[in-house]
This record gives C-alpha cells, structure tokens and sequence, in this order.
C-alpha cells in the first residue's frame, strides 16, 4: 500500500486542449475552466469554424468577456485547417502572440469537422509553412473511413496519415491530441521530442466498458471513443511516467443533456467543473500523485514554449461528490463524475 498524501500543491495548471462553445453556452462553462486553470488551448470548431487569425481574435474577445473578474486566465488560440487554407494564414498565425497552434479535423471525424482537411498528406505547402513557423500542428487523429471499425480508427490514423507527416517532415511540431490507444502511447514515447500527447481524465479513469454499464450511457460517449482496459492503463502508464511527452488536456466537450440523450446523439464529456480533481482520481489510483505537477502543469507549457504559471493550487484528500448537473431541463450539462466519489477536492 502507498500511501497517498493528505494534502498536494502544484503550480498552476493548464488545459491543453478545451471547447468553450460560443453564446449563451460559452458563457455557462468559461468560469469552471478560468477558475482552476491558468491556460487554455481553445479549440476551434465552432459553426462557422474558427479558419482566420482574425476570427480566433475575434473569439478570444468573447471567450474574455465571458471570464469572471480577476480570473487571470488567458485563452490561447487556434486556427482550424480547411482543404483552402492558404500558406498565409498560416503565416498570419505564426505571428500573432495569440494563435498558439493550428488543428486538423479529419473531415467528418467528430463535431462540426465537416469543414476539416480531407488528406492531410495532401497539404504540403501548409505543412512545410507549419515546419518552418514552429508552430505546432494539433491532430484529431482517426480515421474517416466508414469502413473501418470505430475502435480502430485511431490506430490505423496514425498508421496510414499520422507517421508518414511526422517522417516527411521532420520539423514539424505536432500534438497528438486525446490520444486513447497503448499504439498512441508508445508510438509518442518512441518519438522526438517535437512529438507530443494530451490526455483526457475520461481515458485514464474509464474504458468502454462505461458506455454500457447496465445500460447506454450516452454521457460517456466520446471522440475518439473509450477503449480496452489495456488502452486505459497505457495511457495512465504514459501519463503518470514523467515523460514530458505527455500533458493535460481535458478535452471538456459540454452538449445540452437533450443533444446527448437523443436518437443520434452528441460526443462530448463535460469534465471542466472536476477536471483537476479527476486527474488526481487517476493519478491517486497508481500512487502517482507526486508527478501530477508535471503532467497537468509544466510539460504542456514547456512544449508550447510558455512560461509555467506561477500561481499554486492545492487539493486535499477529503472525499465529495461532484452535482450530476449543471442547469436544468433540457439544456442542462451532465458533468463527468457527477454523483460519483472522488478522494481528492481542490482548495479555493
Ligand atoms: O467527443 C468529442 N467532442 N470529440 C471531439 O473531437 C469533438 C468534441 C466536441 O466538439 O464536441
Ligand atoms: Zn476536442
């Protein structure tokens, strides 16, 4: 038996990958995120898509606007990667101190990625400005193919898209986000440093067994969709290793309760609101809770060539249980963890 510590400080964290939604939606679920974490990487798949500089600016004003007074956070941009986006967009968000990454959506792989790159291999004057910028190429990576069985798709992604643009281009900096596979895990160890990794409290604390726990659980449903036990503990080995390699990123995805409950369904965990508490869940599970800081408040940081944060945040062991929901009727948010036990509570 370890023994897990009653109290933990750590730096400040980070989110690196987050959507934030736009209206009335954004500005219910700004304030859980601005209240725990320093940073956010806000992903950029709104209806119309954020595809310009000018549009991230325009949305990192609202996303401010929607912070609580005296957050001190700041939402780092990112440009989302269309078959026509020009070298110069990519110029354009190379230099703006705002614009920290541009996304690939495969197209028609999750939410409104129905404007996102058909083949990335494709995209070479793009990826070569990407290269040469630094700036770093941020990956949905799975598969579009209908064929290909949905448990699959991220590791044939990376098979037959991801490892060939990695290898073709050998400055390019990517992130391989909400990686969910022991393939992704070992193929992101094994790669250079310029090589990266978020992961999701939902893929270290679950596999898919949870969609079907006596019943479907819509709520668990996400994309890339949870996997086997032994993609599970990969990913927990991965993150609780130390390698910079891997870092935070809740993926915190909020749909109203009627468009995950529904006939056809949303993908999307909202986990903003325990985020924090449910990595040290999963980081408490293996005795791991001393290499939280880096994982949730330094590597991310240091990949995307930040300062780390310098405020503190303390969690103590003190077992609670998180409401089910956030509002009510139809838009309500189902919050990841609601009802359940968790050890740890963080110390406003
Ligand atoms: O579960 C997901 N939800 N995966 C994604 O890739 C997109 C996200 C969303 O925007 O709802
Ligand atoms: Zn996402």
């Amino acid at each position: 038996m370890s023994h897990a510590p009653s109290t933990i400080e750590i730096t400040r964290p980070d989110d690196w990958h987050l959507h934030l939604r736009d209206g009335a939606l954004l500005e219910r679920v700004v304030p859980a995120t601005a209240r725990r974490f320093g940073r956010a990487i806000v992903m950029p798949n709104l209806v119309p898509a954020v595809t310009t500089v000018e549009r991230a600016l325009a949305y990192r004003e609202r996303i401010l606007a929607a912070c609580p007074a005296g957050a001190g956070f700041e939402p780092l941009m990112t440009l989302y990667l269309t078959d026509e986006t020009p070298v110069s967009e990519i110029a354009a968000a190379a230099k703006s101190p705002h614009v920290a990454g541009v996304k690939v959506y495969p197209r028609g792989a999750t939410t409104h990625s129905s404007e996102g790159v058909s083949d990335l291999t494709e995209r070479g004057a793009v990826l070569e400005a990407l290269a040469s910028s630094g700036l770093p190429l941020l990956v949905h990576g799975e598969t579009t193919d209908p064929d290909c069985d949905v448990f699959d798709r991220e590791r044939v992604y990376l098979e037959e898209t991801l490892s060939k643009v990695i290898e073709r281009y050998p400055a390019l900096r990517v992130v391989f986000e909400h990686i969910t596979t022991l393939e992704a895990a070992e193929f992101v160890r094994d790669s250079p440093a310029r090589v990266a990794a978020t992961i999701t409290p939902q893929h270290l604390l679950l596999n898919r067994n949870a969609i079907f726990a006596g019943g479907l659980r819509p709520h668990h449903y996400c994309l890339p969709v949870l996997k086997r036990e032994r993609d599970r503990r990969a990913l927990l080995a991965a993150a609780t290793s130390g390698d910079p390699s891997f870092f935070l990123g809740t993926d915190s995805a909020p749909h109203p309760r009627a468009a995950k409950e529904a006939d056809c369904g949303c993908a999307g965990i909202y986990s903003a609101p325990v985020a924090l508490e449910a990595y040290a869940e999963a980081f408490a599970s293996v005795g791991a809770l001393e290499r939280l800081e880096g994982f949730a408040s330094h590597f991310g940081a240091d990949f995307y060539g930040l300062p780390r944060n310098t405020g503190r945040v303390r969690l103590i062991a003190e077992p609670w249980s998180p409401p089910a929901f956030e509002g009510d009727g139809e838009s309500a948010l189902r919050v990841f963890l609601g009802g359940e036990m968790l050890r740890y509570r963080v110390v406003d």
